[in-house]
């Protein structure tokens, strides 16, 4: 079951967006050569608790930290630490979820460290643009994977590998909530897409190959490649005629 969320339900979720684009722009701040995951890490559990939220992620199945700091060929849940710093080139993926009086918000974005290579700059700008496509299909009378469809066939010419085995999401009550909603796929499949509907779209995108592993650290996901990864996620609103991105930043 897809849930519906009310007027009141959505304003909730407006307001743990608000919190949480708070939170991104003062991590933007932060990114620079030097800085550890760390830093950053207890930054952004100062800024969600100071307007009275929480941190969805930490003790989401026992994970153990307020953010996923992803850096180069970690694609997701980098665990932040006192001894990786950013440096000069390399390139991080901040994934944030914030709970506000019983609603959550999730949304990621990559960062470039100072000058970063033309290849870098590539994938991560491919990553949002192919997140944007998805989101250009979320609207009332869609399916679900008309979404996946265009994220897909965004990527393709590109040549990168699109990431398989962790997907978009519903969300609202709970981070994770039905529907699944995948990076690849053929259009017209899964659910419809109605008014109300809270979701969360997630491409996760490889410079090299799609092929992945989590290190025994059980949490940390890497390209078997070592090759660069990027990750772009908003929370859409499907409206009446279209879409809202609550994670946006309204200009
Ligand atoms: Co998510």
């Amino acid at each position: 079951m897809i849930s519906i969320k009310s007027e009141h339900e959505i304003n909730m979720m407006r307001e743990a967006s608000k919190i949480l684009i708070e939170t991104r722009e003062a991590l933007r701040d932060m990114i620079k050569p030097g800085i550890s995951t760390r830093a950053l890490d207890v930054r952004a559990e100062e800024v969600i608790r100071s307007y009275g939220a929480v941190p969805s992620f930490k003790d989401y199945e026992g994970y153990p930290a307020s953010i996923c700091a992803s850096i180069n060929h970690v694609v997701i849940h980098g665990i932040p630490n006192d001894q990786e710093k950013l440096k000069e080139g390399d390139i991080i993926s901040i994934d944030l979820g914030v709970f506000y009086k019983g609603y959550h918000a999730d949304s990621a974005a990559t960062f470039a460290v100072g000058e970063i290579s033309n290849e870098k700059a590539q994938l991560m700008k491919v990553t949002e643009e192919a997140l944007f496509k998805g989101i250009e299909m979320a609207m009332p009378g869609n399916h679900v994977s008309d979404i996946s469809h265009a994220i897909e066939s965004y990527i393709k010419p590109y040549g990168y590998g699109i990431v398989e085995t962790f997907t978009g999401h519903g969300i609202g009550r709970q981070l994770h909530e039905e529907p699944q909603v995948l990076n690849y796929g053929p259009k017209g499949q899964g659910p419809i897409l109605r008014p109300g509907m809270t979701i969360c779209i997630e491409p996760m995108v490889n410079l090299g190959s799609k092929n992945v592993k989590v290190l025994s650290d059980g949490w940390t996901v890497v390209t078997t490649d070592k090759k660069p990864s990027a990750h772009a996620e908003h929370m859409i609103l499907i409206t009446q005629d279209g879409h809202e991105i609550m994670t946006k930043k309204k200009e």
